[in-house]
């Protein structure tokens, strides 16, 4: 595959959102190519997880020209989604055979720079032989390399120990799947672990909520609804997000924007929305060290816009 650098376009955008916001395109594939989530490595590079290929990438956004670099094609994988960190500069992401939504040999790989590598070291360390279709993942605060992961068909949360392979289904509630008449089959999505609680998106009902857990990622309490989402029409895929140190969620909303959820479920748009055509189709963002720069990544819009990588300031 060619890649190459498309050009920047900054774009001051006004449509529903404050004039100050602008977010940037830094790189988009010159092919189609979906890319579904991301995470920043601490040289500030970002690692790109592929829905169409099963290949991981990676990025330098900060370069003059950035250009993404294949990581490794999964083996036995044909899509890639939810990436989490879990050890020093190692990663879990996982990828499956695609089906109609529906996966088989849901696997979770690990991707380990640690000791200054250069190339990664791609491993197997868990087949999870009982999901249906693994999305979002996060690791436990104190046991990192242990993650949480999303099943969007299941409407249940996954534990997996990326030490021993073993897997379980720590949490299963309605309140995470998809409605049984839903137009888009996909309940539970983005997830993200902070203090004490799992947060999740749930694509079908555009319910952002939360479920208390233990330090093992057992289940606490019951689910809570944070913010009843906008939604209604079909396809509305609220994707994953992220949170800023003071607990904001910023989360990837359909079709073209970036939506800010407050702690107390208030939310509005962030960035994008309205006529904007520059952010095509939003899925997951990550945010630097700074806690200021954030990176966008959008799914292109399936034919002939690619994904993107793009930055803003919160
Ligand atoms: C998928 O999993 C099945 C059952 O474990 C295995 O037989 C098959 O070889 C796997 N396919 C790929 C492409 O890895
Ligand atoms: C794909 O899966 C969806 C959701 O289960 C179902 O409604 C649809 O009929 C399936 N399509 C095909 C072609 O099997
Ligand atoms: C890293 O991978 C690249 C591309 O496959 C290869 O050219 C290079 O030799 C590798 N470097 C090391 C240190 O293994
Ligand atoms: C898969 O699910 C079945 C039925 O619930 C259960 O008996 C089995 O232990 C599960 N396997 C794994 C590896 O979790
Ligand atoms: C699904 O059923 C619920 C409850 O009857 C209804 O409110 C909702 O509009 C239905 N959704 C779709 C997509 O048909
Ligand atoms: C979007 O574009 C349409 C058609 O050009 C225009 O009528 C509408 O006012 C625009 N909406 C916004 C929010 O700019
Ligand atoms: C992609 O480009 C083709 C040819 O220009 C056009 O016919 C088609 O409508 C475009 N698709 C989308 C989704 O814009
Ligand atoms: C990449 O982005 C540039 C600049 O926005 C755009 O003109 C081009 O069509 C995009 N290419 C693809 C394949 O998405």
């Amino acid at each position: 595959m060619q890649l190459q650098l498309q050009g920047l376009a900054l774009v001051a955008l006004t449509a529903g959102t404050a004039a100050s916001q602008s977010i940037r395109q830094v790189f988009n594939f010159s092919s189609y190519v979906d890319i579904e989530n991301s995470h920043l490595r601490p040289n500030g590079h970002l690692l790109l997880s592929t829905f169409d290929n099963g290949r991981l990438y990676t990025i330098d956004p900060s370069a003059d020209n950035p250009q993404a670099e294949l990581v490794s094609a999964m083996p036995g994988a044909t899509a890639l989604c939810g990436i989490t960190s879990i050890g020093d500069d190692k990663y879990a992401v996982v990828g499956g055979i695609r089906g109609n939504y529906s996966y088989t040999n849901e696997t979770i790989y690990t991707v380990d720079y640690s000791g200054g590598a250069r190339n990664a070291t791609i491993a197997i360390a868990a087949h999870v032989s009982n999901a249906t279709m693994l999305n979002g993942m996060d690791s436990l605060p104190e046991k990192p390399h242990v993650i949480l992961l999303a099943d969007s068909r299941q409407g249940a949360i996954y534990r997996v120990d990326t030490d021993s392979g073993v897997s379980t289904i720590v949490i299963q509630d309605e309140a995470l799947a998809a409605p049984s008449n839903a137009t888009l089959p996909i309940g539970v999505n983005g997830l993200k672990i902070r203090e004490s609680f799992v947060y999740y998106t749930n694509s079908a009902r555009n319910t952002f909520g939360r479920v208390p857990i233990t330090v093992d990622g057992d289940q606490a309490g019951d689910v809570e609804v944070v913010a009843q989402l906008n939604g209604g029409t079909a396809g509305y895929d609220w994707d994953d997000f992220v949170f800023d140190e003071a607990g904001v969620a910023y989360a990837a909303q359909p079709t073209n924007a970036i939506a800010e959820i407050k702690s107390n479920g208030q939310h509005s748009i962030f960035v994008g929305g309205g006529n904007n055509t520059l952010i095509q189709g939003p899925t997951s963002i990550t945010i630097a060290r700074d806690g200021k720069t954030a990176y966008v990544t959008t799914h292109g819009d399936g034919t002939n816009l690619s994904g993107q990588v793009l930055v803003m300031q919160l």
